[in-house]
């Protein structure tokens, strides 16, 4: 008997990533699925294991899942979905008898509010000064120029410059945006895995040489002990259970310090994978509720990605009421 592992979002670089290093493993079935008819990562699967979601924000999201668990018997439920997760994150009792693999709702909810994050994450030393706009960013000497963005938000969009006193009272206090120091510095995706008691197996540096969508498409990993260390005490500090990718940039002094931490699997993923840590893999087992390693070690090594065009046929594809990519960023 195999173990079966549904996996979602699987038109993005994460799910690909995920479904590729689990199809690897003898002991496992793997099925993909995705709002969306024309996502890549479907026909990675037999014809039989893939199966269409509504999109996570849809009431039937969670139902739906729920519904798949039943007739697929399945025993494990990864999504790479940030909507998704927070769709199903506070419900993953309906999914049972299958384990959702995925951290606490309390570690993402602190993850997808940077403000809040840069609070939990005060004490480790490594996060910037970080308040909303408005009276509280008025009440603090900046050096200037500061860095403004939204509390809640992807995908860079809506962050830019404060340069000076005059741009910070002028800062719209209807976005809901944090002001904090600037980080000017080189910029570091760290991958991290943690046990089930948060201990962390492995922090993998990596730089993000060229950047495609919000997702690194180029870049090399780093054996550096400052942000490993770093990224561990972030995930520690919300008590990561599973995968994140903590992001970092250096202040004006060149200290790694944190900028966000996005509680899933990352787009870059082949190439912490390549370095030696097959987090989809290890996840797989920490959520089975078995032992894997308490140190996992990576090599230095770099990427390059371009596109592959799969060929099928016309019947194969899948018919979705929906179309297009989730926000994945
Ligand atoms: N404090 C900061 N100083 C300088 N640049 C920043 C700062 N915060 C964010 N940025 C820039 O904005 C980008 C997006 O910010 P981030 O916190 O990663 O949010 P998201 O990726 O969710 O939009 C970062 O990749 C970085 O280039
Ligand atoms: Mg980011």
């Amino acid at each position: 008997m195999t173990t079966r592992v549904l996996v979602t979002g699987a038109g993005g670089p994460a799910g690909v990533a995920v479904i590729r290093s689990l199809l690897k493993r003898s002991d496992l079935t793997v099925f993909a699925a995705d709002m969306d008819g024309w996502a890549s990562g479907l026909y990675l699967v037999p014809a039989e294991q893939r199966r269409l979601v509504p999109p996570g924000r849809d009431d039937d999201f969670v139902p739906a899942l729920s519904r798949l668990v039943a007739e697929d018997q399945l025993d494990l439920v990864i999504s790479t979905v940030d909507v998704e997760l927070l769709a199903v994150v506070d419900r993953r009792d309906e999914l049972a008898p299958a384990i959702l693999a995925a951290p606490s709702a309390e570690t993402l909810q602190v993850s997808l509010d940077k403000l809040a994050l840069a609070e939990r994450c005060a004490a480790t030393g490594r996060a910037p000064r970080t308040v909303l706009a408005g009276p509280d960013a008025l009440a603090v000497d900046w050096e200037f120029p500061a860095f403004a963005k939204p509390r809640q938000g992807a995908g860079s969009r809506g962050i830019r410059m404060v340069q000076d006193r005059a741009a910070l009272e002028a800062l719209p206090l209807d976005e809901g945006l944090i002001v904090q120091d600037l980080l000017p510095g080189e910029e570091y995706s760290v991958d991290v895995i943690a046990d089930a008691s948060g201990s962390v197996v492995a922090a993998v540096p990596r730089t993000r040489a060229r950047v495609d969508s919000g997702v690194a498409i180029a870049g090399r990993t780093l054996h550096d002990p400052e942000l490993q260390e770093t990224a561990a005490a972030v995930a520690e500090a919300i008590g990561l259970v599973g995968v994140a990718n903590v992001q970092l940039r250096r202040d004006r002094a060149g200290r790694p310090m944190l900028l966000e931490v996005n509680p899933r699997f990352p787009g870059a993923l082949p190439l912490t994978i390549a370095a030696g840590v097959d987090i989809p893999s290890l996840v797989v087992d920490l959520f089975l509720g078995k032992a894997i390693p308490a140190n996992v070690p990576f090599a230095e090594i770099a990427t390059v990605r371009f596109l592959e065009d799969v060929i099928i046929e016309v019947d194969e594809v899948l018919e979705s009421a929906h179309a297009g990519h989730q926000d994945e960023l």
